[in-house]
């Protein structure tokens, strides 16, 4: 979020909402300016026109006090679209570039955005009107004496400078409570998806002492940030307080010397009120948002656009040569060369933790081997890499949307619905649908699970089938149907001119004898700390 774009959101509406502080500040001089009047009238007992300019004042007063709501009311409108258009621009960068954990999402999207909200945008029109303000009271000073300005100048230099002791710490701390929040969200994501293992086994404890140890430091990290608020708050106003007597204390000396009137020390006072108050709130309002600085770098980062990804090529057979993966932690997995061809049926079996899904991640580009070559061929026999490859692809979770059975096939892509019926067919989802009032037009319900593990994998699988992708990774896509429909299941993909690599691990013989070959993979895994050479 900047200054021009929080303007652009709606321009028309920025330029008015500018005015309408105008004419607020320009009301708000002109209410106080004109009690002048009143009091030098007062003061010559003229009680007509005292009334007189009294009414006129109130008049004025009714004016302001009505242009205020407006404005703000305006403002936020503008803020809250500004908004909803870095909320598009972030969700489309995570939809663009991958490795984010949801918690990361919705700190960036809840809290960050809600810190740039009151932290930064609200202070703009509180600079902005009491910059008018300040303009309009310092203007009317000149009018009064010029040795009034003189003295405000100087008090103003004082109070200008005291903020800047603050700022490094008010930033630093503004950045820690909002790194502490997402450290707290993470862990909420983290230990309550598994809230219902928890509870039976009565681990409460643990999940206490998970979330207390990080709300403790999200709290302290908010203690300390308001704390620091505080202590800035505190330096300004000193310096506007030492700046809002003394101006009284001057232009009452001119009072006494006969150079100013009753009336005249009546308004400085008033004036130089709004000088201090609207310098206090105009550096606080700057104070807190230099402290957004790093949150609206960090935001800005993410609306910049990044380059859509490409559909990618089509593409029929792969080859590996010499691959081996090697995680973080030091752990490498090495591979056996193999080449799928057009229609190959291939099986990969082999131990849990082999490295199937591992190799997986690697075919669909998600992980980058640290040696060895994959490359895909095309229609036409070009070579095609992992990045640029379109394959369809099961992964071993199946991920459904709290959307209806046939959108989570369709995925949403009107133009498939006339081929739902056929795959669902294909899939053995029809007894299933069957079971359902609402049939496919049965919304999932992500909380409450109304499929059941075997159900949410024929619809993936279904998803699979109506996107009809000629090369296909399944990984264990069937290991929670029965053995009755995962052979009629693969039976049907196996009699297609599809390329298929398929994890499994408990296929009967038979059904093993119908693929083309199978690639084992054997536990070759090196630890971290041997030597792997
Ligand atoms: N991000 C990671 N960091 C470190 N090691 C990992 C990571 N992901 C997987 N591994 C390790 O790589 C090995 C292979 O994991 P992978 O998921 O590929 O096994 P798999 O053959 O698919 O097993 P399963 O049949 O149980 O699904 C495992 O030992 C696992 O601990
Ligand atoms: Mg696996």
């Amino acid at each position: 979020m900047s200054l021009k774009n929080l303007f652009k959101t709606n321009i028309f509406r920025g330029i008015f909402i500018l005015i309408i502080f105008l004419c607020y500040s320009i009301c708000g001089t002109l209410a106080t300016y004109l009690f002048k009047y009143a009091i030098n009238d007062l003061t010559k007992g003229n009680w007509d026109r005292f009334v007189f300019w009294l009414v006129i004042d109130f008049i004025v007063s009714i004016f302001t006090v009505l242009t205020l709501p407006l404005g703000t009311f305006l403002f936020n409108k503008q803020v809250q679209e500004c908004l909803h258009n870095i909320r598009s621009q972030i969700m489309r960068r995570y939809y663009n570039s991958g490795g984010y954990k949801v918690s990361e999402i919705q700190n960036e999207l809840g809290n960050n955005l809600k810190v740039l909200t009151d932290d930064y945008a609200t202070p703009w029109i509180q600079i902005w009107t009491n910059l008018l303000s300040l303009i309009f009271a310092i203007g009317t000073l000149i009018t009064l004496h010029w040795s009034l300005i003189l003295f405000v100048a100087v008090a103003a230099i004082i109070v200008l400078t005291l903020p800047k002791i603050m700022t490094k710490k008010l930033s630093n701390s503004t950045a820690a409570a909002a790194k502490k929040n997402a450290q707290f969200l993470n862990t909420i994501e983290n230990w309550f998806s598994g809230l219902s293992e928890l509870r039976r086994y009565s681990a409460s404890g643990r999940l206490d002492r998970a979330l207390g140890q990080d709300s403790r430091k999200l709290a302290e990290a908010n203690v300390y940030r308001k704390k620091v608020q505080g202590i800035s708050i505190s330096i300004n106003g000193l310096g506007n307080a030492i700046g809002q007597i003394g101006s009284s204390l001057f232009s009452g000396l001119l009072f006494f010397n006969h150079i100013i009137t009753l009336g005249d020390w009546f308004i400085t006072g008033s004036f130089a009120s709004t000088i201090f108050n609207g310098l206090w709130e105009v550096i606080n309002a700057m104070t807190q948002m230099r402290s957004t600085k790093k949150l609206r770098q960090e935001i800005a980062d993410l609306t910049k656009s990044i380059p859509e990804k490409k559909p990618g090529t089509v593409v029929y057979g792969v080859e590996c040569h010499n691959l081996k993966v090697q995680y973080q932690n030091g752990e490498s997995i090495s591979y056996p060369d193999f080449t799928i061809n057009k229609g190959d049926k291939v099986l990969l079996s082999g131990d849990s933790g082999t490295g199937k899904s591992t190799l997986f991640k690697v075919l669909l580009g998600q992980l980058k081997p640290k040696t060895g070559e994959v490359y895909f061929t095309a229609q036409d026999g070009t070579k095609i890499s992992p990045q640029q490859a379109r394959l369809g692809y099961i992964a071993q979770d199946a991920t459904l949307f709290p959307d209806t059975i046939a959108n989570n096939i369709t995925m949403f892509n009107s133009k498939l619905v006339s081929k739902l019926k056929e795959a669902v067919q294909k899939v053995q989802l029809v007894p299933d649908l069957a079971k359902f009032p609402n049939q496919i037009n049965t919304t999932v319900d992500l909380d409450q699970g109304n499929l059941s593990g075997g159900q949410r994998q024929k619809v993936v699988l279904a998803r699979a089938e109506i996107h009809d992708e000629p090369f296909l990774l399944l990984d264990e896509a069937t290991s929670a149907v029965d053995s009755k429909s995962t052979s009629e299941i693969i039976g049907n993909l196996l009699d297609t001119d599809k390329t298929l690599l398929m994890i499994a691990h408990n296929f009967s013989p038979e059904l093993k004898d119908k693929f083309d070959y199978q690639i084992n993979l054997k536990s070759n895994k090196k630890s971290g700390n041997q030597n792997d050479n």
